[in-house]
């Protein structure tokens, strides 16, 4: 198939801090299966011009902008097999965001549950943190990517997507295809402390590439079922962040044998861990080990790179865009 007729995929992940385990289970981690697969055309983006709605300092956001690059690469996004790029290294993105603004109601922007989470009792709200699902927004129609994967924290900014697509539409033109949300079968990893969704900013995640002592510490004490007392309680699968996660990792037979022997009160909760444990290593083992081998050199030129590749995408939009809207002398 050529890399025409195939169905272009883009998402994005913010260089706020280091991979954690919500992040892989929910995206990353289908990311490198799809660039593995090369079924699909597959264009993945640092966001770092999301990265700066709140307050960050700028020589941090270089350095976990470059880290990043180098553990989605570990983590098997390979910039030989898809393209791997910076944003703010597009320009188009922030060009599209403004010329989308224009099309986006602020009663739908308002209506952001991230958006409401996010400036809740802050003092200062920056437009931009407002107006982060449009630059979302230009991110994925920049391509005409159609297929979106990510966590279920953000399908709500998917369907607004949508949403932007119909109204642009409407009035300019069929220019857009619909974008549509994929999901892992783990799209919800749940914080180590059961407060909520893993996230960086709470404090209640394990870091993909953390030392592995430091990942087995934090995952032994992570939540479990509130009802499951001793070991010879009877355990619910279905309530436990833990059996989600072997859900991801484990094999058909695994996830089973899991849900057998916590149902049945055959296993503590501890015992339950260190099968998953297990699982961690078998997949985050060779992940380190490319990693140590990745060299900044290579990571740069790959990113250099991703960003013409992506350019000339991003460039061919926006000149019909353009056209479309009346806009420019030419
Ligand atoms: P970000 O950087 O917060 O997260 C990156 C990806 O990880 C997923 N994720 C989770 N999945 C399951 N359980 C969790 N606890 C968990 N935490 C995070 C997120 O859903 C996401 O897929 N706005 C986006 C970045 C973005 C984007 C885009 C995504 C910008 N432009 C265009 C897709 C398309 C964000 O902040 O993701």
């Amino acid at each position: 198939m050529s890399t025409q007729a195939k169905k272009r995929v883009l998402s994005g992940i913010q260089p706020s801090g280091e991979i954690h385990v919500g992040n892989w289970l929910g995206a990353v981690r289908t990311w490198a299966k799809q660039v593995e697969d090369q079924a699909e055309d597959n264009l993945y983006c640092i966001v770092d011009a999301h990265a700066i709605t709140v307050p960050y300092e700028p020589a941090e956001l270089k350095r976990r902008t470059l880290g990043l690059a180098r553990d989605l690469i570990a983590c098997g996004v390979d910039p030989a097999r898809c393209t791997l790029f910076v944003q703010s290294d597009v320009r188009e993105h922030t060009e599209l965001a403004w010329y989308l603004a224009t099309v986006t109601p602020m009663g739908d922007l308002f209506r952001m549950t991230q958006f409401k989470d996010k400036s809740d009792g802050k003092e200062f709200v920056s437009a931009g943190l407002f107006t982060y699902p449009v630059l979302m927004s230009a991110d994925i129609l920049l391509y005409k990517a159609t297929i979106v994967p990510v966590g279920d924290d953000q399908v709500q900014h998917i369907e607004l997507a949508r949403e932007t697509v119909r109204r642009f539409n409407h009035r300019y033109g069929d220019i857009f295809p619909e974008p549509e949300a994929r999901l892992s079968v783990t799209p919800r990893i749940m914080g180590l402390d059961g407060e909520g969704k893993m996230s960086k900013s709470k404090g209640n995640s394990i870091d993909v590439f953390e030392p592995r002592d430091s990942f087995w510490n934090k995952l032994r004490t992570a939540f479990t079922d509130p009802q499951r007392l001793r070991k010879s309680d009877p355990g619910r699968p279905d309530v436990c962040n833990v059996f989600t996660m072997h859900k991801a990792l484990g094999s058909e037979a695994t996830v089973l044998e899991v849900r057998e022997s916590c149902t049945g009160a055959k296993w503590g909760c501890v015992d339950c861990k260190k099968v998953l444990m297990d699982g961690f290593d078998r997949e985050l083992v060779p992940l380190r080990t490319r990693r140590e081998a990745l060299d900044e050199g290579a990571v740069a030129r790959a990113l250099t790179e991703g960003a013409d590749k992506a350019r000339a995408i991003a460039a061919e939009t926006l000149r019909e865009v353009r056209g479309a809207m009346g806009l420019g002398s030419a």
